[in-house]
């Protein structure tokens, strides 16, 4: 029998490019198995039907090693946590189909996690940075999605602002193709952000009807058309520029971002600020967010690297918190492309 105190839970997250599972004691984190697909990178993006063949490559190894991590045998878990969704229907599929089998042949609960919750709880893994206190305000960026998510409570969540257009992480990723660099480029653009100028070159903030809205595609556009141009007069101009571009671009989107959360912050009068997904391993928005602590009197949090990108963890870690309040699933439950709160 499980207690509150001794609970053990295999998470598996598979909605996007990486194949990860987990396994959680209670709150604390035993093993985080994540396979990276490098299949896309030649690609420059994603190719949806080529990640759902990965992850039915990659799942039983990767639930074979993060057990075996954690030093546990399968008869000992409690419940099989799991993402529903957002993500790609293809991929989604292939982490639920594996997780009702499990389920159902360990005879315990099933448990279904949003994953952009999960990005937004992997503040709670018990870890030695500080976790928010409610209410908080958090800035959700990843490839996927941009969010200014209020959180009351573990499952009470509001979302006070999101994109109309693209998501930062992809605002990143597609100047990083016009620089003709790799996917995933926001990590590469961070790179090269850090050794230059960022106020080099100046882009247009994109303007949206609520104050609280992101929207990217202009930016893109604007960037397009830059690069165009000054390669039209000298072709070695983004070569002889990377570093300056990169900076003033991530300067760019790390304003854009500072000044939505500042709005926010006004708005619900609310100090305490979080970041979650895969952008916040950004430097530049890492360190307005710590500049923000004395400049602004806010209280920003951080999470550790490895909980920020998609993993298994912040899956399990909702999966805990779900099996103390008794929030099962059905057998029956399924995947859904598109979903909020
Ligand atoms: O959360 P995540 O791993 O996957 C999604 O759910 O989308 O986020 C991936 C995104 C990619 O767009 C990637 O380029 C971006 O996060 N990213 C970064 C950095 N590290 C990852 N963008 C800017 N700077 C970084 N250091
Ligand atoms: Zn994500």
């Amino acid at each position: 029998m499980s207690t509150k105190n001794s609970t053990y839970i295999l998470a598996i997250e598979s909605s996007c490019d990486d194949t990860s599972v987990s396994v959680l004691h209670n709150d604390k984190v035993l093993s985080n198995v994540v396979a990276n697909q490098e299949i896309h990178s030649q690609y420059g993006g994603v190719v949806p039907e080529l990640a759902s063949r990965a992850h039915q490559q990659n799942i039983v190894p990767v639930v074979h090693q993060a057990l075996l991590k954690a030093n546990i045998d399968k008869k000992e878990l409690h419940a099989i946590a799991f993402t529903i969704g957002p993500g790609l229907l293809g991929s989604l599929l292939v982490g639920t189909s594996f997780a009702k089998s499990m389920a159902l042949a360990l005879d315990i609960p099933l448990i279904s996690v949003n994953h952009m919750q999960a990005h937004i709880l992997a503040h709670f893994i018990d870890t030695d940075t500080e976790k928010p206190p409610f209410p908080f305000l958090c800035l959700t960026i990843s490839g996927g999605h941009t969010q200014i998510v209020k959180v009351t409570d573990y499952f009470s969540m509001k979302i006070i602002g999101e994109t109309l257009d693209d998501a930062v992480g992809e605002a990143f990723d597609k100047s990083a193709k016009i620089l003709g660099l790799s996917y995933p480029g926001g990590p590469l653009i961070d790179k090269h952000a850090q050794l230059g100028n960022p106020k080099a070159y100046a882009f247009t903030h994109p303007k949206t009807k609520n104050k609280l809205d992101f929207s990217f595609s202009g930016l893109k556009t604007g960037i397009l058309r830059f690069i165009q141009k000054n390669v039209k007069e000298n072709p070695t101009f983004i070569k002889e520029n990377l570093n300056d571009i990169c900076a003033s671009i991530q300067y760019t989107i790390v304003a854009i971002l500072m000044n939505k959360l500042k709005e926010a912050s006004k708005q619900t009068g609310i100090q305490h600020i979080a970041i979650a997904g895969g952008v916040s391993a950004n430097s530049g928005i890492r360190n307005a967010l710590t500049n923000a602590e004395k400049q602004y009197n806010w209280k920003t949090y951080i999470p550790e690297f490895e909980y920020t990108t998609d993993n298994a963890a912040m899956i399990g870690i909702v999966g805990y918190y779900k099996y103390l309040d008794k929030q099962f699933d059905a057998i029956s439950v399924t995947a859904s492309a598109r979903m909020k709160f």
